[in-house]
């Protein structure tokens, strides 16, 4: 217990918090685009009117909004699968501070928009967002989990969604009409991203690089001891040291496994199903059908003032969406619900499917795993951005009775596959994997190492 205490040094935590600056940019672009769709979309409106002579039709409308929202996710997509070529090449922390450039370039072009009169310049800065929430997404919480003592790992885990949560969070009230949420100002509300950028060029340079990759990836064994004293605020560093060299030393034994490999091994296929199903089930709760468009949802509710309902939203229940058009009352129990669904929504789904991944798996197929696990968030993220205007078109608000029938399946599934991974080591979860595994092929060996016993 002492020594735990000891263990949340000041460099440790400024470290964390340093790197959730990724995470609080992701949060950030999530949310900025909900308060601010109509004064927005007016903005589109008037753009096409000066090029065109007309006004949009009310589809083109819908689908210009559409794809601003879910590019968000395409260019996540891309960024979380690119991961692996920064992390090895420029380390950990380097990667973090090179990435800040696609955020000042995004936040320039979505904040010169209006003055260029071009909302593809809106779409695209919303793409090189997307880049660099995706790579955040790798980033952070590997990074986070590196420098970490195993003690504090799963607590210093969740600032990453904390992180996010509060990009949110800030997003909506910033777009509040009061603050940025106005036609003048939302320019501003769009290239505030800047901000947390500059932040965490100007403090990164005082984080240390992880640790675990300066002796694992450069075999760079004293700077790693320097490091980890500053991290650990103590000259006795040698179990941590210890713990290092052993996993340096079974990431030799265990050879890299590439994605087809993961879904052709049975040895990989299920903590694989596993990793994809939690990240479906976390981006099909609708989570983010509220977070891009709850000031809409709120205003079809009943709701008078929605951008103030949107301020601490999170998911709407099927039901109360429903009754809410019928009673005036209920749309207050919507409120409600939405900030308990909220809470739920973070004990569980949000939070966990971040780090699950690499819990699930050992050193070898990780990246990997992580590759594949990122993509099928962020593919899930775009599915869901890009057709939910248009399914709400079509069902009203009936649409939330789909989120819930989806729900319910990945909750029977999480409650009968996904295995506790509290307090177990990487090696026992695998473990588990391996003895439900029927049939082992010579290359499943082979990834196992030499000396593993089956
Ligand atoms: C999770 C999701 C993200 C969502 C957030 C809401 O981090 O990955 O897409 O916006 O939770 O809190």
């Amino acid at each position: 217990m002492e020594s735990n205490k000891k263990q949340l040094t000041l460099q440790l935590l400024m470290s964390v918090g340093t790197a959730v600056i990724g995470s609080l940019q992701f949060g950030y672009n999530t949310g900025v685009i909900n308060a601010p769709q109509k004064i927005i979309e007016t903005f589109y409106n008037e753009t096409w009117h000066k090029r065109y002579s007309e006004y949009m039709l009310s589809t083109t409308l819908t689908t210009l909004w559409s794809v601003s929202v879910a590019i968000f996710s395409v260019g996540g997509i891309f960024g979380s699968f690119s991961v692996g070529l920064f992390l090895n090449r420029f380390g950990r922390r380097n990667s973090m501070l090179i990435v800040n450039v696609l955020a000042f370039i995004a936040a320039a072009l979505m904040g010169f928009s209006k003055l260029a009169e071009s909302w593809e310049m809106l779409i695209i800065g919303r793409f090189i967002v997307g880049l660099y929430s995706g790579l955040s997404t790798g980033f952070v919480p590997m990074y986070v989990g590196e420098i970490a003592p195993t003690s504090l790992r799963g607590a210093l885990g969740t600032l990453h969604q904390l992180g996010i949560v509060t990009g949110i969070l800030l997003a909506q009230v910033f777009g509040m009409k009061e603050i940025m949420g106005t036609p003048t100002m939302w320019p501003f509300l769009l290239g505030f991203t800047f901000i947390p950028a500059l932040l965490q060029c100007a403090l990164l340079p005082f984080c240390p690089e992880s640790p675990r990759y300066l002796l694992i990836n450069q075999n760079e064994e004293a700077k790693a001891k320097t490091v980890l004293k500053k991290l650990r605020g103590t000259d006795d560093v040698d179990a941590d040291m210890q713990e290092m060299r052993e996993e340096s030393r079974q990431m030799m034994r265990e050879k890299k496994v590439t994605i087809p490999e993961l879904f052709r091994s049975s040895l990989y296929r299920q903590p694989i199903f596993i990793a994809i199903m939690l990240q479906l089930s976390q981006q099909f709760s609708g989570i983010n059908a509220v977070f891009y468009f709850s000031t809409g949802i709120f205003e079809k509710a009943g709701v008078s003032e929605p951008v103030y309902a949107t301020i601490g939203a999170g998911v709407v229940n099927t039901a109360f969406t429903v009754v809410s058009d019928q009673v005036k009352w209920m749309s207050y129990v919507s409120i409600v619900a939405i900030f308990s669904f909220v809470a739920f929504f973070e004990i569980g789904p949000g939070p966990i499917p971040w780090f699950i991944v690499a819990e699930l798996f050992s050193q070898g197929p990780r990246p990997s795993a992580i590759a594949v696990a990122g993509f099928s968030n962020w593919f899930a993220n775009f599915l869901v951005g890009m057709s939910f205007q248009y399914v709400e078109e079509l069902t009203g608000p009936y649409v939330f009775i789909i989120f819930t029938i989806l729900l319910l399946i990945f909750f029977v599934f999480t409650y009968f596959k996904v295995p506790e991974t509290k307090g177990r080591t990487f090696e026992e979860i695998s473990a588990s994997f391996r003895s439900g595994a029927e049939k082992y092929t010579q290359d499943d060996l082979n990834a196992l190492g030499a000396d593993s016993q089956l």
